[in-house]
Protein backbone atom coordinates (compact mmCIF):
# COMPACT_ATOMS: atom_id res chain seq x y z
CA UNK A 1 0.00 0.00 0.00
CA UNK A 2 1.09 3.50 -0.84
CA UNK A 3 2.40 5.27 2.11
CA UNK A 4 0.01 8.08 3.21
CA UNK A 5 1.53 11.03 4.32
CA UNK A 6 -1.18 12.39 6.44
CA UNK A 7 -0.47 9.67 9.47
CA UNK A 8 1.62 11.22 11.38
CA UNK A 9 2.04 10.28 14.73
CA UNK A 10 2.57 11.94 18.26
CA UNK A 11 6.20 13.33 19.35
CA UNK A 12 6.17 10.95 22.10
CA UNK A 13 5.52 7.84 20.02
CA UNK A 14 9.61 8.50 18.88
CA UNK A 15 10.83 7.67 22.55
CA UNK A 16 8.93 4.12 22.55
CA UNK A 17 11.77 1.58 21.01
CA UNK A 18 10.05 -1.81 19.36
CA UNK A 19 8.79 -3.46 21.98
CA UNK A 20 10.79 -6.39 22.21
CA UNK A 21 8.60 -9.01 23.77
CA UNK A 22 6.51 -8.48 20.86
CA UNK A 23 9.18 -9.29 18.15
CA UNK A 24 9.29 -12.68 20.44
CA UNK A 25 6.01 -13.08 20.38
CA UNK A 26 5.66 -12.67 16.79
CA UNK A 27 8.38 -15.15 16.14
CA UNK A 28 6.52 -17.49 18.45
CA UNK A 29 3.26 -17.53 16.67
CA UNK A 30 4.93 -17.79 13.04
CA UNK A 31 6.32 -20.71 14.41
CA UNK A 32 2.92 -21.98 15.87
CA UNK A 33 1.19 -21.50 12.46
CA UNK A 34 3.95 -23.42 10.70
CA UNK A 35 2.87 -26.79 13.54
CA UNK A 36 5.59 -26.27 15.49
CA UNK A 37 5.20 -26.98 19.07
CA UNK A 38 6.64 -24.09 20.84
CA UNK A 39 6.88 -24.30 24.61
CA UNK A 40 6.68 -20.93 25.89
CA UNK A 41 8.41 -19.60 29.18
CA UNK A 42 8.38 -16.12 27.54
CA UNK A 43 5.34 -14.53 28.78
CA UNK A 44 4.11 -14.42 32.42
CA UNK A 45 0.41 -15.47 31.30
CA UNK A 46 -0.70 -18.05 33.40
CA UNK A 47 -2.10 -20.82 31.94
CA UNK A 48 -3.52 -22.44 35.08
CA UNK A 49 -7.45 -21.71 35.56
CA UNK A 50 -8.93 -18.95 37.59
CA UNK A 51 -10.92 -20.72 40.94
CA UNK A 52 -14.08 -22.60 39.88
CA UNK A 53 -15.95 -20.08 42.71
CA UNK A 54 -15.06 -16.96 40.94
CA UNK A 55 -15.95 -18.55 37.21
CA UNK A 56 -19.12 -19.58 38.64
CA UNK A 57 -19.99 -16.65 39.74
CA UNK A 58 -19.18 -14.72 36.65
CA UNK A 59 -21.34 -16.85 34.97
CA UNK A 60 -24.39 -16.43 37.16
CA UNK A 61 -24.10 -12.23 37.17
CA UNK A 62 -23.02 -11.81 33.31
CA UNK A 63 -26.79 -13.26 33.20
CA UNK A 64 -28.28 -10.21 35.06
CA UNK A 65 -28.29 -7.23 32.45
CA UNK A 66 -27.82 -5.00 35.33
CA UNK A 67 -24.46 -5.90 35.25
CA UNK A 68 -24.00 -4.67 31.86
CA UNK A 69 -24.42 -0.58 32.21
CA UNK A 70 -21.47 1.54 32.80
CA UNK A 71 -20.47 -0.22 36.33
CA UNK A 72 -18.59 1.95 39.13
CA UNK A 73 -15.46 3.19 37.55
CA UNK A 74 -14.04 3.53 40.90
CA UNK A 75 -14.57 0.15 41.81
CA UNK A 76 -17.54 -1.98 43.72
CA UNK A 77 -18.30 -0.33 47.52
CA UNK A 78 -18.11 -4.05 48.04
CA UNK A 79 -15.29 -4.78 46.71
CA UNK A 80 -13.33 -2.22 47.82
CA UNK A 81 -13.84 -3.34 51.21
CA UNK A 82 -13.04 -6.91 50.14
CA UNK A 83 -9.48 -5.56 49.26
CA UNK A 84 -9.21 -3.36 52.87
CA UNK A 85 -10.32 -6.15 54.56
CA UNK A 86 -7.80 -8.75 52.73
CA UNK A 87 -5.11 -6.22 53.97
CA UNK A 88 -6.66 -6.18 57.72
CA UNK A 89 -6.14 -10.31 57.61
CA UNK A 90 -2.94 -10.44 55.60
CA UNK A 91 -0.71 -7.38 56.43
CA UNK A 92 -2.53 -5.57 59.77
CA UNK A 93 -3.28 -2.27 57.70
CA UNK A 94 -6.24 -0.68 58.02
CA UNK A 95 -7.66 1.26 54.79
CA UNK A 96 -10.52 3.41 54.23
CA UNK A 97 -12.21 1.75 51.65
CA UNK A 98 -13.77 4.88 50.35
CA UNK A 99 -10.68 7.19 50.33
CA UNK A 100 -8.00 4.64 50.03
CA UNK A 101 -8.74 2.32 47.96
CA UNK A 102 -9.60 2.28 43.91
CA UNK A 103 -9.62 -0.86 41.21
CA UNK A 104 -7.76 -0.27 38.26
CA UNK A 105 -7.95 -2.03 34.88
CA UNK A 106 -4.84 -4.46 35.76
CA UNK A 107 -2.16 -2.83 37.69
CA UNK A 108 -0.39 -1.84 34.25
CA UNK A 109 -3.38 0.55 33.37
CA UNK A 110 -3.65 1.93 36.83
CA UNK A 111 0.27 2.60 37.20
CA UNK A 112 0.20 4.27 33.57
CA UNK A 113 -2.75 6.80 34.14
CA UNK A 114 -1.35 7.37 38.05
CA UNK A 115 2.30 8.61 36.15
CA UNK A 116 -0.22 11.01 33.74
CA UNK A 117 -1.36 11.98 36.59
CA UNK A 118 1.42 12.69 38.56
CA UNK A 119 4.31 13.43 36.52
CA UNK A 120 4.96 15.96 33.22
CA UNK A 121 7.67 17.11 31.47
CA UNK A 122 10.53 18.57 33.13
CA UNK A 123 9.68 15.76 36.17
CA UNK A 124 12.02 12.61 36.65
CA UNK A 125 11.03 9.42 37.79
CA UNK A 126 13.18 7.12 39.68
CA UNK A 127 12.93 3.65 38.32
CA UNK A 128 15.51 0.45 39.45
CA UNK A 129 16.89 -1.58 36.55
CA UNK A 130 16.26 -3.93 35.01
CA UNK A 131 12.66 -3.32 35.18
CA UNK A 132 9.04 -4.77 34.40
CA UNK A 133 8.80 -2.24 31.11
CA UNK A 134 5.86 -0.32 31.72
CA UNK A 135 7.85 1.24 35.10
CA UNK A 136 10.21 2.83 32.54
CA UNK A 137 7.38 3.66 29.52
CA UNK A 138 4.93 4.88 31.95
CA UNK A 139 7.10 7.72 32.75
CA UNK A 140 8.35 8.36 29.36
CA UNK A 141 4.26 8.14 27.83
CA UNK A 142 3.38 10.97 30.83
CA UNK A 143 6.66 12.91 29.12
CA UNK A 144 8.87 13.21 32.54
CA UNK A 145 12.54 11.97 32.67
CA UNK A 146 13.55 8.63 33.46
CA UNK A 147 16.61 8.12 35.71
CA UNK A 148 17.50 4.23 36.11
CA UNK A 149 18.97 2.98 39.31
CA UNK A 150 20.75 -0.26 38.82
CA UNK A 151 19.65 -2.54 41.48
CA UNK A 152 22.15 -3.53 43.84
CA UNK A 153 22.71 -4.78 47.49
CA UNK A 154 19.96 -2.93 49.65
CA UNK A 155 23.17 -0.43 50.37
CA UNK A 156 24.35 0.77 47.41
CA UNK A 157 20.61 0.70 46.15
CA UNK A 158 19.52 3.03 48.71
CA UNK A 159 23.01 5.44 48.41
CA UNK A 160 21.88 5.74 44.63
CA UNK A 161 18.59 6.66 45.25
CA UNK A 162 19.97 9.36 48.11
CA UNK A 163 22.57 10.55 45.59
CA UNK A 164 20.37 11.19 42.61
CA UNK A 165 17.86 13.04 44.96
CA UNK A 166 21.27 14.98 46.18
CA UNK A 167 22.21 15.82 42.72
CA UNK A 168 19.09 16.28 40.52
CA UNK A 169 17.20 19.99 40.07
CA UNK A 170 14.39 19.53 40.26
CA UNK A 171 14.55 16.71 42.50
CA UNK A 172 13.07 13.18 41.25
CA UNK A 173 9.17 13.42 41.94
CA UNK A 174 8.62 9.77 42.16
CA UNK A 175 10.01 6.47 42.97
CA UNK A 176 8.83 3.19 41.39
CA UNK A 177 9.13 0.07 43.53
CA UNK A 178 8.44 -3.81 42.40
CA UNK A 179 9.26 -6.13 44.68
CA UNK A 180 9.23 -9.18 45.11
CA UNK A 181 10.92 -7.96 42.12
CA UNK A 182 10.09 -8.93 38.19
CA UNK A 183 12.29 -9.89 36.15
CA UNK A 184 14.88 -10.36 38.53
CA UNK A 185 13.16 -11.84 41.21
CA UNK A 186 15.03 -9.51 44.18
CA UNK A 187 13.16 -9.41 47.40
CA UNK A 188 12.19 -6.37 49.85
CA UNK A 189 12.21 -6.43 54.00
CA UNK A 190 10.35 -4.33 55.96
CA UNK A 191 13.63 -2.42 57.24
CA UNK A 192 14.08 -1.72 53.06
CA UNK A 193 10.44 -0.07 53.17
CA UNK A 194 11.33 1.91 56.34
CA UNK A 195 14.57 3.63 54.38
CA UNK A 196 12.91 4.48 51.87
CA UNK A 197 9.71 6.46 53.65
CA UNK A 198 12.40 8.33 55.00
CA UNK A 199 14.17 8.56 51.63
CA UNK A 200 11.06 9.65 50.39
CA UNK A 201 10.28 12.05 53.13
CA UNK A 202 13.79 13.64 53.59
CA UNK A 203 13.71 14.46 49.95
CA UNK A 204 9.97 14.97 48.79
CA UNK A 205 9.01 12.35 46.52
CA UNK A 206 6.09 9.99 45.91
CA UNK A 207 6.73 6.05 45.99
CA UNK A 208 4.66 3.65 43.76
CA UNK A 209 4.97 -0.13 44.59
CA UNK A 210 3.94 -2.58 42.62
CA UNK A 211 3.29 -5.53 44.38
CA UNK A 212 1.98 -8.04 41.42
CA UNK A 213 3.43 -11.09 42.94
CA UNK A 214 2.31 -10.27 46.87
CA UNK A 215 1.03 -14.34 46.52
CA UNK A 216 3.64 -16.03 44.72
CA UNK A 217 6.05 -17.19 47.52
CA UNK A 218 7.61 -20.01 48.35
CA UNK A 219 9.30 -21.73 50.81
CA UNK A 220 7.63 -19.95 53.81
CA UNK A 221 8.74 -16.42 52.53
CA UNK A 222 6.11 -14.20 53.35
CA UNK A 223 6.41 -10.76 51.11
CA UNK A 224 5.85 -7.52 52.61
CA UNK A 225 3.54 -4.78 51.94
CA UNK A 226 5.19 -1.58 51.58
CA UNK A 227 1.89 -0.01 53.40
CA UNK A 228 3.40 -2.04 56.46
CA UNK A 229 5.67 0.43 57.37
CA UNK A 230 4.50 3.69 59.55
CA UNK A 231 4.37 6.85 57.21
CA UNK A 232 4.22 4.73 54.13
CA UNK A 233 0.72 5.86 53.54
CA UNK A 234 1.94 9.64 53.61
CA UNK A 235 4.31 8.80 50.65
CA UNK A 236 2.61 6.12 48.53
CA UNK A 237 0.73 3.92 47.15
CA UNK A 238 1.10 -0.25 46.20
CA UNK A 239 -0.64 -1.67 43.26
CA UNK A 240 -2.48 -4.92 43.45
CA UNK A 241 -3.56 -7.27 40.99
CA UNK A 242 -5.87 -10.77 40.48
CA UNK A 243 -3.40 -11.40 36.85
CA UNK A 244 -1.31 -13.69 38.86
CA UNK A 245 -3.00 -14.33 41.98
CA UNK A 246 -5.98 -15.96 40.90
CA UNK A 247 -5.06 -17.14 37.24
CA UNK A 248 -7.19 -14.33 36.19
CA UNK A 249 -4.72 -12.23 33.69
CA UNK A 250 -7.44 -11.49 31.02
CA UNK A 251 -10.18 -10.59 33.19
CA UNK A 252 -8.23 -6.94 33.60
CA UNK A 253 -8.86 -6.60 37.15
CA UNK A 254 -6.12 -4.81 39.78
CA UNK A 255 -6.17 -2.15 42.52
CA UNK A 256 -4.65 0.74 43.86
CA UNK A 257 -4.31 1.47 47.73
CA UNK A 258 -2.28 3.55 50.22
CA UNK A 259 -2.39 7.50 49.81
CA UNK A 260 -5.59 9.06 49.76
CA UNK A 261 -4.91 12.28 47.32
CA UNK A 262 -2.83 10.12 44.96
CA UNK A 263 -5.53 7.83 44.64
CA UNK A 264 -7.76 10.98 44.22
CA UNK A 265 -5.49 11.89 41.14
CA UNK A 266 -5.90 8.64 39.68
CA UNK A 267 -9.78 8.50 39.95
CA UNK A 268 -9.96 11.93 38.61
CA UNK A 269 -7.54 10.89 35.57
CA UNK A 270 -9.46 7.65 35.21
CA UNK A 271 -12.85 9.08 35.23
CA UNK A 272 -11.78 10.78 31.79
CA UNK A 273 -10.06 7.48 30.09
CA UNK A 274 -12.19 5.07 31.09
CA UNK A 275 -15.34 3.23 33.19
CA UNK A 276 -13.91 0.89 35.37
CA UNK A 277 -14.06 -2.87 35.20
CA UNK A 278 -17.09 -4.95 33.85
CA UNK A 279 -19.68 -4.82 37.00
CA UNK A 280 -19.85 -8.85 36.40
CA UNK A 281 -15.86 -9.58 37.07
CA UNK A 282 -15.86 -7.47 39.90
CA UNK A 283 -18.20 -9.22 41.62
CA UNK A 284 -16.54 -12.39 40.57
CA UNK A 285 -13.74 -10.53 42.09
CA UNK A 286 -15.24 -10.34 45.26
CA UNK A 287 -15.66 -14.34 45.90
CA UNK A 288 -11.78 -14.62 44.70
CA UNK A 289 -10.65 -12.07 48.11
CA UNK A 290 -13.56 -14.12 50.29
CA UNK A 291 -12.96 -17.33 49.41
CA UNK A 292 -9.90 -18.55 47.29
CA UNK A 293 -7.21 -18.59 50.15
CA UNK A 294 -6.54 -22.16 49.10
CA UNK A 295 -6.70 -21.65 45.75
CA UNK A 296 -3.81 -18.81 46.14
CA UNK A 297 -1.81 -21.49 48.30
CA UNK A 298 -1.93 -24.32 46.01
CA UNK A 299 -0.99 -21.84 42.82
CA UNK A 300 2.26 -20.89 44.78
CA UNK A 301 2.96 -24.37 45.49
CA UNK A 302 2.48 -25.20 41.66
CA UNK A 303 5.04 -22.46 41.02
CA UNK A 304 7.58 -23.70 43.66
CA UNK A 305 7.70 -27.20 42.10
CA UNK A 306 8.12 -25.67 38.78
CA UNK A 307 11.16 -23.33 40.07
CA UNK A 308 12.37 -26.69 41.32
CA UNK A 309 11.98 -28.49 38.23
CA UNK A 310 13.52 -25.97 35.81
CA UNK A 311 16.33 -24.97 38.41
CA UNK A 312 17.55 -27.86 38.73
CA UNK A 313 17.80 -28.76 34.94
CA UNK A 314 20.09 -25.87 34.75
CA UNK A 315 21.97 -26.03 37.41
CA UNK A 316 22.29 -29.71 36.10
CA UNK A 317 23.40 -28.14 32.47
CA UNK A 318 26.23 -25.74 34.20
CA UNK A 319 24.46 -22.57 34.59
CA UNK A 320 24.66 -20.30 37.56
CA UNK A 321 20.79 -19.72 38.99
CA UNK A 322 19.76 -18.88 42.31
CA UNK A 323 16.21 -20.33 43.43
CA UNK A 324 13.68 -17.51 43.80
CA UNK A 325 11.82 -17.02 46.80
CA UNK A 326 9.12 -15.69 44.57
CA UNK A 327 7.34 -14.50 41.57
CA UNK A 328 6.77 -16.19 38.32
CA UNK A 329 9.95 -16.45 37.00
CA UNK A 330 13.93 -17.24 37.46
CA UNK A 331 16.28 -14.95 35.98
CA UNK A 332 19.43 -16.79 34.69
CA UNK A 333 22.93 -15.15 34.01
CA UNK A 334 23.23 -16.70 30.12
CA UNK A 335 26.60 -18.79 30.30
CA UNK A 336 29.95 -18.05 27.52
CA UNK A 337 29.98 -18.65 25.35
CA UNK A 338 26.34 -18.30 24.40
CA UNK A 339 26.44 -14.59 25.98
CA UNK A 340 28.33 -12.85 23.63
CA UNK A 341 25.51 -13.47 20.91
CA UNK A 342 23.51 -11.01 23.27
CA UNK A 343 20.55 -12.08 25.06
CA UNK A 344 17.87 -11.10 21.73
CA UNK A 345 19.86 -13.58 19.89
CA UNK A 346 19.97 -16.12 22.48
CA UNK A 347 16.66 -16.04 22.70
CA UNK A 348 15.61 -15.82 19.16
CA UNK A 349 17.98 -19.01 19.06
CA UNK A 350 16.52 -20.81 21.18
CA UNK A 351 13.06 -20.32 19.70
CA UNK A 352 14.62 -21.33 16.12
CA UNK A 353 16.60 -24.55 17.16
CA UNK A 354 14.96 -25.55 20.11
CA UNK A 355 11.26 -24.44 19.97
CA UNK A 356 11.41 -22.37 23.65
CA UNK A 357 10.72 -18.93 24.01
CA UNK A 358 12.24 -17.22 27.00
CA UNK A 359 12.32 -13.24 27.73
CA UNK A 360 16.16 -11.43 26.33
CA UNK A 361 17.08 -9.49 29.25
CA UNK A 362 17.60 -6.63 27.48
CA UNK A 363 13.80 -6.08 26.72
CA UNK A 364 14.16 -4.93 30.79
CA UNK A 365 16.33 -2.62 29.53
CA UNK A 366 20.09 -2.37 29.07
CA UNK A 367 20.62 -3.60 32.70
CA UNK A 368 19.05 -6.92 32.24
CA UNK A 369 21.54 -7.52 29.36
CA UNK A 370 23.15 -11.27 29.50
CA UNK A 371 20.50 -12.35 31.43
CA UNK A 372 17.35 -14.30 30.46
CA UNK A 373 13.86 -14.74 32.04
CA UNK A 374 12.53 -17.39 32.28
CA UNK A 375 8.34 -18.06 33.06
CA UNK A 376 7.09 -20.31 35.11
CA UNK A 377 4.17 -20.62 33.11
CA UNK A 378 4.39 -24.76 31.32
CA UNK A 379 4.08 -27.25 33.45
CA UNK A 380 6.58 -29.58 34.63
CA UNK A 381 6.73 -32.31 32.07
CA UNK A 382 7.00 -29.10 29.07
CA UNK A 383 9.33 -28.04 31.89
CA UNK A 384 11.62 -30.57 31.36
CA UNK A 385 10.91 -30.98 27.69
CA UNK A 386 12.20 -27.52 27.24
CA UNK A 387 15.08 -28.17 29.17
CA UNK A 388 16.19 -31.12 27.37
CA UNK A 389 15.58 -29.54 23.94
CA UNK A 390 17.56 -26.88 25.15
CA UNK A 391 20.69 -28.85 25.39
CA UNK A 392 20.22 -30.10 22.56
CA UNK A 393 20.45 -26.90 20.89
CA UNK A 394 23.41 -25.43 22.37
CA UNK A 395 25.53 -27.08 20.04
CA UNK A 396 24.11 -25.48 17.34
CA UNK A 397 23.90 -22.58 18.42
CA UNK A 398 27.71 -22.71 19.16
CA UNK A 399 28.66 -23.84 15.43
CA UNK A 400 25.90 -20.52 14.89
CA UNK A 401 28.22 -18.73 17.46
CA UNK A 402 31.22 -19.47 15.53
CA UNK A 403 30.11 -18.76 12.03
CA UNK A 404 28.65 -15.49 12.65
CA UNK A 405 29.56 -13.85 15.49
CA UNK A 406 29.95 -10.54 14.09
CA UNK A 407 26.99 -10.10 12.71
CA UNK A 408 24.98 -11.81 15.83
CA UNK A 409 27.14 -9.41 18.25
CA UNK A 410 26.34 -6.34 15.55
CA UNK A 411 22.67 -7.07 15.93
CA UNK A 412 22.34 -7.05 19.52
CA UNK A 413 24.36 -3.86 19.94
CA UNK A 414 22.06 -2.17 18.41
CA UNK A 415 19.27 -3.76 19.85
CA UNK A 416 20.74 -2.76 23.14
CA UNK A 417 21.81 0.74 21.42
CA UNK A 418 18.30 1.59 20.83
CA UNK A 419 17.18 0.89 24.53
CA UNK A 420 19.45 3.23 25.84
CA UNK A 421 19.20 5.85 23.70
CA UNK A 422 15.36 5.83 24.36
CA UNK A 423 15.82 6.20 27.55
CA UNK A 424 18.64 8.61 27.40
CA UNK A 425 16.83 10.78 24.93
CA UNK A 426 14.31 11.50 27.69
CA UNK A 427 16.29 12.42 30.10
C1 LIG B 1 5.67 -6.39 37.87
C2 LIG B 1 4.40 -6.44 37.11
N1 LIG B 1 3.49 -5.48 37.31
C3 LIG B 1 2.31 -5.49 36.65
C4 LIG B 1 2.02 -6.47 35.73
C5 LIG B 1 0.73 -6.41 34.99
O1 LIG B 1 -0.28 -6.72 35.85
P1 LIG B 1 -1.80 -6.54 35.42
O2 LIG B 1 -2.20 -7.75 34.67
O3 LIG B 1 -2.51 -6.38 36.73
O4 LIG B 1 -1.90 -5.30 34.59
C6 LIG B 1 2.92 -7.49 35.50
C7 LIG B 1 2.61 -8.53 34.52
O5 LIG B 1 3.40 -9.30 34.09
C8 LIG B 1 4.14 -7.47 36.19
O6 LIG B 1 5.05 -8.41 36.00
Amino acid sequence: MPKNNNIQFAKRMEQLPPYLFGMINKIKMEKRWQGDDVIDLGMGNPIDPAPEAVIEKLCDVVRDHKSHRYPVAAGLKNLRREIALAYQKDYEVELDSESEVICTIGSKEGISHLCLALVGPGDTVLVPTPAFPIHIYAAIIAGSNVIRIPLASEEVFLERIANMCESLYPRPKILILNYPHNPTGILANLDLFREIVALAKKYNFMVIHDFAYAKIIFDDYVAPSFLEVPGAREVGVEFGSFSKTYNMAGWRMGYCVGNREIIQGLAKIKGYYDYGIFSAIQIAGIVALRHCDEEVLQQARIYQQRRDVLCRGLQQMGWPVTKPKAGMFVWVKIPEPYAQIGSMNFAVQMMQHANVAVSPGIGFGEDGEGYLRLALVENENRIRQALRQIKRALPKLTEDIDSSNQANTANNNHLAAACKEKIRCSL
